[in-house]
């Protein structure tokens, strides 16, 4: 027997700091439908995906919920395995960065790199300040304070180890220059080329001491692994190496065939990853490809605006392969899409319930009306037929054809084609007008068998897409045949096998009342409760009545050059304008404040941010991790001035 040709597939990581939404499916499907699809190809496929469970923001969460980060971890874990079992996904392995043989790997790699002297201890400087956790340098400094806050800083020394990733540049733009196929779509390999490697690169702190949730390194238990350090390795952790269990998965499946991963990681593949391969002399995955971003109306998709999709919601809703085929079909591999429950709603409603269902219930009921559900064998073949055959006959080689250049949106195109070619065909052959004349029974027959031929090519096709579907399509036909080579020629239904109706496979939806049941159920769905702050020590109501908080009006608003974080905004107090720096940039645009009534601490000792006067503080509420913050907004129109008390 040939021995089958090896596929290694992988996905990001992904960070269980809390439940994946819609953006992290999408990555897993696709890497999904193209591991199913090689599998079907006759390629041995080793598929695989994990968790990346350490640093410091999970430390933090689990801290604010009393429980222990691996507590914390093993929870979330348990609901992405859930969530992977529900979209079908079929990975060979699923790594967690908490595995023990993962954790030794990632000692001895450190380690090994450390001996040959890629890795060295060093030390930084800067002046910390605690609550915006950041080093800054001397001259960053505002008047001795933190420039984003203006709040005092500490001197600080940290000890760290520092990778010499500048060795390794030179190779690595050699590598990505002569391998284009390393870096896919094209215009990313120029972004890194052009962004980070040419102008030059900085040796990495590959190490930690603020935090100890992370693998201690292996001599100098003090310090942690830096996370992506820990997080890049999984890929040959997870296949044995340097771990004396699974060997033979290393030798047998590395180097990758392609990381998939989305265009926000790149980097960290691009640069990081394969600079540590170098310097572990292990050969550098074939090919790295970053997906675009998953949008929703109004833009990235993110926690912090509230507008995630949860993919368990759309499941129970539409289905699980209504959401595949529309991640897949719909959003360009390479580039952004938007994810919109209007759009996704008509287009399951014309793609797979009026192309697709209708042609396999139109099949299957007129095979049942009249051969008594039994597959006529296609004895009066007519020149018509032909172009049917001959398309169902091309569309394997062009699917695969698609799929070996990663574009998964063409490949569905060309199934489409021949489902809408076959559904034309019905039109064109009207059946119901040839079972009126008994004398046409045989060509009647032929065109059923022709039909059905063509749902068994369709079910194959889309079997790596749509797996469930394509079951159900098998189940009703009784489909045996479902090889890819059996698609080599157009007769693999078997003439009187027995069809079994069943129900439509793919609903039709009501576009206006489904939207407003997922408008309603945004309504009500709850926040969940979070650990806070403790409260602070008490104080006199004397010591409150110090601090004067005033009603004032935005008049204007600008970022600060320079300063990413910052924001300089004049207001209106009762007359008097004041400016005020203010390092809320994250999370509004200039213009989205102009004209809001805030609350500004009126009697604050003026300071200079970034060279700019800022003459009192508005207030902002924030999560603990500042993933969320609003201003503190007055909704009438108080006349400005109007105390806070
Ligand atoms: O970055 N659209 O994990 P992560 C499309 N642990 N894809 C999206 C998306 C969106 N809106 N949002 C997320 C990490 N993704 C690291 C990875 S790998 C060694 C370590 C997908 O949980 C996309 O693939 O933040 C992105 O790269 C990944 O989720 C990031 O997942």
């Amino acid at each position: 027997m040939m021995t089958k040709k090896p596929y290694y597939i992988t996905t990001p990581i992904y960070y269980p700091s809390a439940n994946l939404h819609i953006g992290n499916t999408y990555t897993t499907v696709a890497a999904d439908a193209l591991a199913r699809f090689k599998r079907l190809t006759g390629y041995d496929v080793f598929f695989l995906t994990g968790t990346d469970e350490h640093g410091e923001k999970i430390q933090r969460i689990a801290e604010g919920k009393g429980v222990t980060p691996k507590q914390y971890v093993d929870e979330i874990v348990a609901g992405i395995k859930d969530l992977w079992k529900l979209m079908n996904i079929s990975y060979d392995k699923f790594i967690r960065t908490t595995d023990d043989y993962h954790e030794k790997a990632v000692q001895k790699i450190f380690t090994q790199l450390y001996k040959q002297g890629d890795i060295y201890k060093s030390s930084y400087e800067g002046h910390y300040c605690i609550p915006c956790e950041s080093f800054w340098t001397e001259t960053q400094l505002v008047n001795g304070n933190c420039p984003d806050c203006g709040r005092p800083v500490e001197k600080k020394t940290e000890e760290a180890y520092f990778f010499k990733m500048s060795k390794y540049a030179d190779r690595l733009i050699e590598h990505i220059e002569t391998h284009p196929e390393f870096i896919q779509p094209e215009s990313r390999k120029n972004e890194m080329l052009n962004n980070f490697l040419r102008p030059g690169l900085q040796d990495l702190c590959v190490s930690r001491t603020s935090f100890n949730w992370g693998i201690p390194v292996e001599f100098d238990p003090g310090h942690v692994v830096y996370v992506w350090i820990d997080a890049l390795s999984n890929y040959i952790t997870a296949l044995g190496y340097k771990n004396d269990v699974d060997t033979e998965l290393y030798q047998k499946y590395w180097p990758a065939d392609v990381h998939l991963i989305g265009k926000d990681i790149l980097r960290f593949h691009t640069i990081y990853w394969p600079i540590m391969l170098m310097a572990l002399d292990v050969p550098l995955p074939k090919q790295v490809f970053g997906h675009g971003w998953l949008l929703v109306d109004g833009g990235k998709m993110s926690k912090s605006k509230g507008n995630v999709v949860d993919p368990v919601v759309l499941a129970q809703h539409f289905g699980v392969d209504a959401i595949r085929y529309y991640l897949l079909r719909e959003i360009p591999f390479g580039s952004d899409g938007l994810f919109n429950n209007e759009i996704f709603i008509k287009k399951v409603n014309s793609d797979l319930a009026n192309d697709l269902g209708n042609l396999l219930s139109r099949t299957v009921a007129m095979i049942e009306k009249y051969f008594e559900g039994l597959i006529p064998a296609p004895t009066a073949k007519e020149e018509i037929d032909d172009e049917l055959i001959g398309l169902a006959l091309e569309t394997p080689k062009k699917v695969e054809a698609h799929i070996d250049n990663l574009r998964i949106p063409e490949a569905l195109a060309e199934i489409w084609t021949l489902i809408r070619r076959a559904n034309k065909y019905i039109d064109e052959t009207t059946p119901w007008i040839l079972a009126k004349d008994e004398s046409k029974k045989e060509r009647l027959g032929t065109v059923l068998y022709n039909l059905a031929e063509t749902l068994r090519f369709s079910s194959v096709l889309i079997s790596s897409f749509l797996p469930e579907t394509s079951e159900k399509i098998n189940e009703q036909l009784s489909i045996n045949l479902t090889a890819w080579d059996t698609l080599s020629a157009f007769d693999g239904t078997e003439a009187s096998a027995k069809v079994k109706k069943g129900d439509a496979i793919f609903p039709r939806i009501d576009v206006e009342a489904k939207l407003k049941e997922l408008e309603a159920l945004k309504e009500v769905k709850e926040e969940p409760k979070v650990a806070c702050q403790p409260i602070k020590e008490e104080i006199t109501i004397e010591d409150f009545e110090k601090i004067d908080l005033r009603v004032v009006k935005v008049i204007s608003c600008e970022p600060v050059k320079g300063a990413k974080k910052l924001l300089k905004l004049k207001v209106d107090l009762a007359g008097e304008e004041r400016q005020v720096v203010s390092g809320i940039a994250k999370w509004y645009k200039p213009e989205d404040l102009v004209g809001k009534y805030v609350v500004l601490v009126a009697n604050l000792k003026p300071v200079k941010l970034r060279g700019e006067l800022s003459q009192g503080m508005i207030l902002a509420a924030s999560t603990d991790d500042d993933s969320k913050l609003f201003t503190v907004s007055i909704p009438g129109d108080l006349p400005t001035g109007s105390q806070v008390r």
